[in-house]
């Protein structure tokens, strides 16, 4: 695979693909890890003396968070230490005009693209986002490993495509997520259900894992496998719920369930006495369970928070499960979803883990063993230097 290390970029003009996707806190977005690594990419392709157009997405149509990046630019000029010039468009003059003028070193960020259609086209080379900057562009670098899992224009519309740091990085840590010591254990949670069903799946299958501890709605789903009558509602349920039950067939003894859920008034119920209503968090069993079998994994995996985290009556699970987890022996590694945003929360330091992944979907993607077309991009791109 191609990186920015292996070709010449000086003055070279680089689509960057970063991804600056995080909360947004009355209309600003909040600082968050990716910010900070992508900051470091920009400043190596600086000292390279190259051209950088940037490009990135926040939100999704029609969620919340779905907003202009003309505040992402001031945030990542802080960290750059460097003006990073706003375009508010993505294919227009402006945007053509701006880039025939860039000169080497200079940095300028685009719309968000998910503001276009061209983003989810069937056919990005045939967008007007390719057609208009494919020509003007010597190299386009994914640096953003955490949309590699997307099938979208600014991940796979343009050549030749390379490999930037961040991705870089996170495929050399993954990498030993993959080849680590046995016993190995998942811990796993969430609100959605889909990639954390197909990670058990996927680690139990190849022999990865020996233990899965769960929590969150992953948890409350394997339980509606065993017969517990749990008020949880999920997306694509079908289908979740046969694999759900496949697991639970298949593998009931490396699959851990609570002993205790606690309900929306942060009461405590054990499993065997459960009123039919939804579940918010684990309970104090569960942590002693959960801090007990940590003790005897010599590989930890750390992905999604047990249980509705952001609200301080049901912080318990997560916040002391994941702090046993720092404080234990074995080879840590956490990533997916809010996973890194719950540790920044208890304040736990991410240098206790031997690796902490800045992707959600995609993390959990690669793990389970799927091909990501932002990979396969740069594998088959064509780049002859
Ligand atoms: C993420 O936050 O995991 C990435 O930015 C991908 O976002 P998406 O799930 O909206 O594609």
């Amino acid at each position: 695979m191609k990186s920015m290390y292996d070709v010449n970029l000086n003055e070279k003009t680089l689509l960057v693909r970063i991804d600056l996707n995080t909360t947004i806190k009355n209309g600003k977005p909040l600082i968050n890890e990716r910010f900070v690594e992508h900051s470091k990419t920009i400043k190596e392709l600086i000292k390279m003396n190259a051209k950088i157009i940037l490009i990135a997405h926040q939100g999704r149509p029609g969620e919340k968070d779905f907003i202009s990046l003309h505040h992402h630019a001031k945030v990542l000029s802080k960290l750059v230490g460097r003006k990073i010039k706003f375009i508010p468009g993505l294919y227009e003059k402006k945007v053509v005009e701006s880039i025939k003028f860039m000169k080497p070193k200079d940095v300028i960020l685009l719309e968000n693209v998910r503001f276009y259609d061209d983003e989810f086209s069937k056919n990005p080379r045939r967008t007007k986002f390719v057609k208009t900057l494919q020509p003007l562009i010597d190299y386009f670098i994914l640096d953003a490993f955490s949309v590699a899992h997307r099938a979208q224009t600014s991940v796979i519309g343009f050549h030749p495509a390379i490999a930037g740091r961040v991705l870089l990085n996170e495929l050399e840590g993954i990498e030993k997520i993959k080849h680590s010591k046995h016993p190995y254990m998942l811990i796993v949670g969430g609100g959605k259900i889909k990639e954390p069903l197909n990670l058990i799946h996927s680690l139990l299958k190849n022999g990865t894992a020996d233990l899965i501890l769960t929590g969150g709605v992953t948890a409350l789903i394997l339980m509606k496998s065993e017969g517990f009558d749990i008020d949880v509602e999920a997306k694509d349920d079908l289908i979740n719920k046969s694999l759900a039950d496949k697991l639970m067939s298949r593998y009931e003894d490396k699959i851990v369930l609570p002993l205790d859920l606690i309900d929306k008034n942060g009461e405590s119920h054990p499993v065997y006495d459960l009123p039919h209503t939804k579940f918010y968090d684990i309970g104090n069993d569960t942590i002693k369970l959960y801090k007990e079998k940590i003790k005897s994994a010599k590989t930890i995996l750390l992905s999604k928070p047990l249980g509705v985290y952001e609200k301080k009556k049901f912080e318990n699970g997560t916040k002391k499960v994941f702090r046993a987890v720092s404080n234990c022996r074995a080879k840590k590694f956490a990533g997916g979803g809010d996973t890194v945003t719950a540790l920044k929360k208890f304040k736990i330091s991410l240098k206790k883990f031997d690796y902490v992944s800045l992707a959600g979907g995609a993390f959990l993607d690669f793990i389970s063993g799927k091909k990501l077309p932002g990979l396969k991009v740069i594998k088959y791109s064509n780049c002859k230097d």
